[in-house]
């Protein structure tokens, strides 16, 4: 059993992330999603999400690629998440490249996928505001 961890926050879920989450899936058996908290979310990366961790969480459940959905609290838990949870690969985002690297440290297989063009949470947000 390949067992494959990504992270992120998930508001607003959109195609960019089924993108991502399916991508990931196919990368091994069981996915990870690791969601930031609430707190983790404005005291660490200054954003307000408009979902709730719980209500992001539920969403992310029901995806067919995801099997489980743990919270982000700090950005040290990723050296932990990967030995407790047994990771083959760390997954992200190419906005991300470079920045895990030391997890290979880790003995896992780091993989940065490219991102889906044009969306994102903060685009959608941006074009509902300027309505
Ligand atoms: N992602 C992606 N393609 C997009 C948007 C996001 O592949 N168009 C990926 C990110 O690279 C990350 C995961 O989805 O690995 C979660 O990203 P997140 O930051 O929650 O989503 P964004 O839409 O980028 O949100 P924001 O605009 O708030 O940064």
């Amino acid at each position: 059993m390949k067992r494959v961890i990504t992270y992120g926050t998930f508001d607003l879920l959109h195609y960019g992330h089924i993108n991502l989450l399916r991508r990931a899936k196919a990368l091994g058996d069981y996915l990870i999603v690791v969601v930031s908290s609430d707190e983790f979310n404005w005291n660490e990366k200054h954003k307000k999400c408009y979902f709730t961790y719980e209500q992001r969480k539920a969403l992310l459940e029901s995806i067919r690629y995801v099997d489980l959905v743990i919270p982000e609290t700090c950005w040290e838990q990723k050296v932990t998440d990967v030995h407790e949870y047994h990771i083959d690969t760390f997954v992200m985002g190419d906005d991300w490249k470079g920045k895990f690297d030391y997890l290979k440290d880790e003995g896992v297989d780091v993989v940065y996928l490219p991102r889906t063009p044009e969306i994102s949470t903060t685009q959608i947000k941006k074009d509902l505001t300027g309505k």
